[in-house]
């Protein structure tokens, strides 16, 4: 399947599940000799779903946990604008060192966001893990720990990602045909 149509747009592949597989080695390695005690893996969904599942096979530290997360946004009163609300975290959060999977870091707000909702509940340390990046249209200044696949900044589904809620079931990801 090279080609797909999802709500009437057509997608091309881009990184084929292989290619996926070597990214999930690669990823796996680097966390694993980065040394971080009792990690506390947190993933952000829907999209992550895939990428921790998989991640978290290869994952070998001791005492490894994972937990899982969304991240809410909604209208506050007129003085404090747009709330934003971490969804899901049923564990103290305090004094442990988090990582953070993501499936795609784009504009990096929303990574942002999770990272200063984060740090109110005073972390001991904070790493970032993403499948893909955007660097193109990456406009903040934390730091991504650990990087999948820099990508171009196009719009791309599967594997996780979606376009309007469908194609996260696609093993391969495509990119929007242009
Ligand atoms: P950011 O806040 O601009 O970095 O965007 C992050 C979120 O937007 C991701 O967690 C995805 O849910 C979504 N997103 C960004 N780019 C893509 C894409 O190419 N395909 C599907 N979802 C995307």
């Amino acid at each position: 399947m090279n080609e797909i149509t999802l709500h009437n747009k057509t997608f091309e592949i881009f990184i084929s599940d292989q290619e996926i597989k070597k990214i999930l080695d690669d990823i796996a390695s680097k966390i694993n000799t980065s040394e971080i005690k009792n990690p506390l893996f947190i993933a952000v969904l829907n999209g992550s779903f895939l990428f921790a599942a998989d991640l978290m096979r290869k994952i070998t530290i001791p005492n490894s946990e994972i937990s899982f997360i969304k991240l809410a946004s909604y209208e506050g009163t007129e003085s404090t604008g747009k709330v934003n609300e971490l969804i899901g975290l049923n564990q103290d959060v305090k004094g442990r060192n988090l990582i953070i999977i993501e499936d795609i870091v784009d504009t990096g707000n929303t990574l942002e966001k999770i990272v200063e909702l984060f740090n109110e509940e005073g972390v001991q340390s904070l790493k970032i893990a993403t499948l893909l990046y955007k660097e193109e249209a990456y406009t903040k200044n934390i730091v991504i720990d650990f990087i999948g696949k820099n990508i171009p900044n196009k719009f791309v589904v599967g594997y996780g990602l979606d376009y309007d809620e469908i194609g996260r079931n696609l093993p391969n990801i495509y990119k929007l045909k242009n």
